[in-house]
């Protein structure tokens, strides 16, 4: 009943055995040092029947983190630790693309353990909160505008999370351009006031998040390079009164980029006919997500979307797939553990006996 999801697909230079993708989920497991550790191995490894998993955000520098321990993908021992999980997967059959997310202004310091500047578009502090290291939400401060003259560089260290993304053997990256992080924050007017070439207009709002998309395909190749949209979705203070008139010029501008694929949490009638509007703006392959069952997914792979992805479905099911083939019921997480750090709740949701 469910074959189409099992049918193997092509996303740029991205094989997929199945359409069955593992949307990216923080869940702040990473070690010292902000170092993958066993249990990331052991949680992606017991997910490699996913078509691909999408890892959760890993930041790209010390300033690209925001909450307590996500991994990083800037320094040896991280691009030690990732080999480990990449391994781990393509051991198991799988194929495992890095969510590349840079925090921007979403930064409580004390997640961090170490001194870095917080970084966004404009001096627009975030109006909500962010939890802390004991899970408390307490505000965020305020961010340190970026000098026009800082931006190649910004991309570039972009450009270099990919390189060290691909010499950690993943078979991909996924730039976060979603819910409100630092990408976002430059498509955004509620983040972005800026008042030279990379503010005003939604096109100049454009130009350093598709600035630091060409840094990546030209790093790695484009069709190793997919991106990761919200519109419509509101989280970290985003304005949402415009959502097409924000997005359009980006991605227009990644449609000329040959990318792997455009995946986009369809905020459903929060913002209306998001698959349509993004097939009329966007030219590539499409992955949706957001809120999908088995019967939902089959449906969007009948319309205009390549492959589908599931986050929290996978959280207690490690074998997902295999439930969805077989008509399984689906076990249910515990959402209490989701951010603990531990094991428990983690990596140990048996799979169908
Ligand atoms: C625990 C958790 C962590 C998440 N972390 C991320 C993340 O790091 N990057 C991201 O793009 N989305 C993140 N998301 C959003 C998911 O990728 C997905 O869009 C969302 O869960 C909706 O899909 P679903 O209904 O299949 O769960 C997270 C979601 C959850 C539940």
């Amino acid at each position: 009943m469910y074959a189409r999801l099992f049918e193997p697909v092509q996303l740029g230079e991205i094989s997929l055995k199945n359409r069955i993708i593992m949307a990216p989920m923080t869940r702040d497991r990473a070690g010292p040092d902000d170092v993958p550790n066993a249990i990331m191995v052991e949680y992606y490894r017991q997910r490699a029947s996913a078509g691909m998993i999408v890892t959760e955000g890993t930041q790209p520098s010390i300033e690209g983190k925001g909450y307590w321990r996500t991994p990083g993908i800037y320094s040896a021992a991280q691009i030690d630790g990732w080999r480990h999980v990449t391994d781990a997967v393509h051991g198991a059959g799988g194929c495992i693309a890095l969510q590349i997310m840079h925090c921007g202004r979403v930064v409580v310091p004390a997640n961090r353990g170490y001194a870095a500047d917080i970084i966004a578009p404009s001096a627009i502090v975030m109006d909500g909160k962010v939890p802390g290291p004991d899970g408390v939400p307490v505000p965020t401060a305020m961010p340190r505008p970026l000098d026009a003259d800082e931006l190649p560089a910004l991309a570039d260290g972009f450009a270099s999370a990919a390189r060290n993304a691909i010499d950690a053997g993943f078979d991909a990256v996924e730039l976060h351009c979603a819910s409100g992080y630092l990408i976002n924050q430059f498509l955004n007017p509620a983040s972005n006031r800026r008042d030279d070439a990379y503010g005003g207009d939604a096109a100049r709002r454009a130009t350093f998040p598709l600035m630091a998309l060409r840094a990546m395909a030209h790093a790695i190749g484009a069709g190793r390079v997919g991106i990761r949209i919200s519109p419509g979705n509101p989280y970290n203070g985003m304005d949402v009164s415009d959502p097409w008139g924000d997005f359009a010029p980006f991605l227009q501008g990644a449609s000329t980029l040959g990318l792997a694929y455009l995946h986009i949490v369809d905020m459903g009638d929060a913002c209306p006919d998001t698959l349509g509007r993004v097939g009329a703006l966007y030219d590539g392959a499409l992955v949706a997500n957001n809120m999908l069952t088995a019967d939902s997914a089959l449906e969007r792979l009948s319309g205009q979307v390549q492959a589908v992805s599931f986050g929290r479905a996978f959280i207690a099911n490690p074998d997902l797939p295999t439930r969805i083939a077989g008509g399984h019921p689906l076990a249910k997480p515990d959402y209490g553990l989701l951010y603990t750090g531990e094991e428990r709740g983690y990596c140990d949701y048996p799979p169908l006996k």
